[in-house]
């Protein structure tokens, strides 16, 4: 009788044993290149909705595009969620990430889907948001300034120094603004426009949103950015105004990849369909995110900019998308933008 309860004992012991180092065993590594306070929400958003352990870094899109791409022959990262979705189309393109059709999909805008059939399924659209800038009202009257209302008026020689933007190389937000003035101008003055630009830039970030972050320190004046980003500082408490700019402007398509070869394939399929539930997304708002969410039913904040009252580009994002088309315009930038004095 002993040794009966001691075997049954010992072999739910074992059970319950292999049953947790099981469960503790599910771990997944995130490349998050949203905000960072939204990438902490989802990481533990995730790690209480499964128990999986989430080994989550925060990284600009085009840096993340970089490391996957490094990363390609002994692949770290499982699954790549959030940033502009370009370089997510240039990593497809490029064999970097994975084929998934998500049960959760047809619950999407086509705007999401969209994103997903130009890039045979190998990513897919979470948010969206326009681009615009955002200035600090009080900086602006202490330096006498005209209020900017179009891309044209921040070439003008009064903002020298005044504005901020992101390095186009590591941040989708920059590419964004590289791509949609060539959308939007077309190539020869679009890059005009950048050389411009470059004369009254004070600094290039790494990261998109920082500009807007320095601006509501008072830190610079103007800072280009996607409007949802300057909508979050007012939010916070700083004095930012939001610009729509009156030329009209591009749009990003926040974006989500399954990285090839990726440790934790389950995992990051699971992390995957829940991060396409109107669950997951309508708690960004919590984390003072206010992109266009890509579930239709998610919840949306009512500070989030109206992109239906926004003159958007019809933005080609199949052609600034591909690989060929993001490298030559980078390097073109880099030659011939990047290089000139201020
Ligand atoms: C911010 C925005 C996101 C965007 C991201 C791109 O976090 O809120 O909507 O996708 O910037 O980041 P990056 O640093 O690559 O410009």
């Amino acid at each position: 009788m002993t040794s009966k309860y001691l075997l049954g004992a010992t072999m739910l012991a074992a059970g319950l044993f292999s049953g947790i180092s099981a469960a503790s065993a599910e771990s997944l590594t995130l490349y998050c290149s949203a905000d960072e306070a939204w990438c902490q929400q989802i990481k533990t958003g995730f790690e209480a909705e499964t128990g999986i352990t989430v080994d989550m870094t925060r990284k600009s899109s085009g840096e993340t595009y970089a490391q996957v791409r490094a990363e390609a022959s002994n692949p770290k990262g499982d699954i790549w969620w959030g940033g502009t979705g370009d370089p997510h189309l240039q990593a497809a393109e490029e064999g970097l990430t994975e084929e998934y059709v998500s049960p959760t999909r047809d619950q999407l805008h086509p705007w999401a889907i969209k994103q997903a059939e130009a890039a045979s399924n190998k990513t897919i659209g979470v948010y969206s948001g326009a681009l615009g800038f955002g200035y600090n009202k009080d900086l602006l009257a202490k330096n006498n300034l005209p209020e900017p209302k179009c891309w044209e008026d921040l070439t003008k020689p009064e903002y020298k120094g005044q504005i901020q933007i992101a390095n186009p190389n590591s941040s989708g937000t920059a590419y964004t603004t590289l791509a949609t003035m060539v959308q939007l101008f077309g190539e020869e003055k679009g890059f005009e426009y950048m050389k411009s630009l470059h004369k009254n830039v004070n600094q290039y970030t790494k990261s998109g949103s920082a500009p807007i972050k320095a601006a509501g320190l008072g830190e610079t004046t103007i800072g280009i950015v996607f409007m949802h980003d300057a909508v979050a500082q007012t939010v916070a408490g700083f004095p930012i105004v939001t610009v729509a700019p009156c030329e009209g402007t591009g749009y990003e398509i926040g974006s989500m990849s399954l990285i090839k070869g990726a440790r934790n394939p389950d995992a990051a399929k699971k992390f995957y369909d829940w991060a396409l539930t109107a669950e997951m997304q309508g708690k960004a708002q919590e984390a003072n995110s206010f992109q266009l969410p890509s579930n239709k039913s998610a919840k949306s904040s009512d500070k989030a900019p109206d992109l239906s009252t926004i003159k958007l580009i019809d933005y080609d994002f199949k052609k600034y998308g591909s690989s060929d088309e993001r490298k030559r315009l980078l390097q073109k930038w880099d030659e011939e933008v990047s290089t000139l004095p201020q």
